[in-house]
Formats: C-alpha cells, sequence, structure tokens
C-alpha cells in the first residue's frame, strides 16, 4: 500500500484530484467507483474546478458508487443520490445514465444487488476506486464482521456509524439502519483503490488498515491484499501510525516521472 501524508485535507484533496485527472487523462471512458460522506466534498469541487477550467472531460467516464440508505429515495436530501448530484454530477456534465448508485428503494434488493454487480461487469470493471474510512474501520457500509469476500448486498449500519452520521439528519432515529452497499470483494476487484481519509478521528482506523493485522473486525484492512492501493492522508489521521517517517522516506524519493504525472509506484 503506498501511503501519501499531505499536511492538512486541502493538500490531500489535491493530491486525490491529481490521480483522478490522470486516471482520466490515460483513458478517457475510465470506469470510476465513487464514494461519499465529508471527506470527498474537496476533492468533488476541485474535479467540478478541473472540469470548469476545460482540464478534465467526464463525458466518457462511467461511475458506479459504492453504497446508498435503504429506504431514501434520490430526491431525499439525505440519499446518495441527492449527495452526487449537488456535490458532482451537476458540475461535471457526465451523462445521468453513464451513473450509477444502488437504488435505496429497490423491491427486490437482492436481485437489485446482482443486477449492480452485474452492470459493473459490463462496464468493464472499475478503474479507479475512491473509498473513505469509517471510524469503525468500514470501506463502503461495509462493517466490523463483514465477510471479506463479500459481494454487494444489504447490510445492516452499527451503532457506531448511526451516530457518526446522525450529523447530517435531524436526530440518530432519522439515520436508517439499512444500506445497499458493495461488498469488500466486490471492491477488492477495482483496478486501482485509492482511499481519502484526513482529521484525527480516523488516525485508530488508518493505522489499523495500513499496519494492523488482516481481519474482517476491520473491513478496510483487506485492502492490504489488493495489489495497487494508495491511501492519502493528513497530518492528523498520521498520528498512530508507527512506520510514518518510512512512509515519508518513500513519496520524498519518488520517481520524478511518477510525481510528474501523478502516478503511483506501481503504474
Ligand atoms: P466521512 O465518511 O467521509 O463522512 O468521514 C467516511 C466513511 O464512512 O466511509
Amino acid at each position: 500500500m503506498e501511503v501519501i501524508i499531505k499536511p492538512d485535507p486541502h493538500s490531500a484533496s489535491k493530491e486525490a484530484a491529481r490521480i483522478f485527472e490522470s486516471q482520466i487523462e490515460r483513458k478517457p471512458n475510465s470506469v470510476l467507483g465513487l464514494a461519499t460522506g465529508s471527506t470527498p466534498v474537496a476533492l468533488y469541487k476541485e474535479l467540478a474546478a478541473l472540469t470548469a477550467a476545460n482540464l478534465l472531460d467526464f463525458s466518457l467516464v462511467t461511475t458506479f458508487n459504492l453504497d446508498e440508505y435503504v429506504g431514501l429515495g434520490p430526491d431525499h436530501s439525505q440519499s446518495y443520490a441527492y449527495f452526487m448530484r449537488e456535490n458532482l454530477f451537476k458540475f461535471i456534465k457526465i451523462p445521468a445514465v453513464n451513473t450509477h448508485i444502488p437504488n435505496g428503494m429497490a423491491k427486490d434488493i437482492s436481485k437489485h444487488c446482482e443486477e449492480y454487480e452485474a452492470s459493473i461487469r459490463r462496464a468493464g470493471g472499475i478503474d479507479l476506486q475512491l473509498l473513505g474510512i469509517g471510524a469503525d474501520g468500514h470501506i463502503g457500509f461495509n462493517e466490523p464482521t463483514s465477510s471479506l469476500a463479500s459481494r454487494t448486498r444489504l447490510k445492516t449500519l452499527t451503532a457506531r456509524t448511526i451516530a457518526d452520521n446522525a450529523r447530517f439528519f435531524g436526530s440518530e432515529a432519522e439515520v436508517p439502519r439499512h444500506v445497499i452497499t458493495m461488498g469488500v470483494g466486490t471492491i477488492l476487484e477495482a483496478r486501482h483503490c485509492l482511499v481519502l481519509a484526513t482529521g484525527a478521528g480516523k488516525a485508530k482506523a488508518v493505522a489499523a488498515m495500513v499496519e494492523g493485522p488482516v481481519t474482517a473486525n476491520c473491513p478496510a484492512t483487506a485492502l492490504q491484499m489488493h495489489p495497487r492501493c494508495t491511501l492519502i492522508i493528513d497530518e492528523a489521521a498520521a498520528t498512530e501510525l508507527q512506520r510514518v517517517e518510512y512512509y515519508r522516506w518513500v513519496y520524498d524519493n519518488k520517481p520524478a516521472w511518477q510525481r510528474a504525472k501523478g502516478m503511483m509506484s506501481l503504474d
């Protein structure tokens, strides 16, 4: 796993935007896996600004989001469909038909999950998957003890995640208990995983993900098995890492040709 430590959330988001830019430059019809939550908002602003400046073109891009709340339709202000429209899609001129988000109102959830997996396969698989990490180590909404081989399915949120996400709703009582999420196995099939995490609240989960043993108790640790995973964090999220000086050394000694293109050591 490549660990990139930036001084603050702003520079971390800029670094992530460079990776998106380089991906779309190399493959204009890239398939992108997208995430929601507080962390990617600044990255999405960067992508919107790059599009406005005609430096980025999403017209051939296809996207698949990680997850959605069960019971919230696309017009509910806390649905992830709404979030994506308001924070990214309306700024990047991507054809709506190219964007995919699990349908929280699906009548037959199991069937819908199978179809979601099939549409990822039909699109040729995900080239670059953006991920956040929960304070409890979840990726997507794969809560602790999720199977590390899991596929897109219904999950029940933990009390911790419900409390963490209550800030977006009026109260904890209003946070849906169930979600549809890509599985850990689905995520691991992306060709490149990019995890973005900022703030002291993520420091413990980040350390477990990078340096802890691989365990379903912290689903993000499954990314240690991924051949090409990049983690971008700010200083606050780096405080619990044991090998922090080594990660800085690797980054500082990155070959110039990789740095210039926003490329990772495995490119
Ligand atoms: P956050 O969520 O960006 O709102 O902290 C991350 C996550 O739960 O995956």
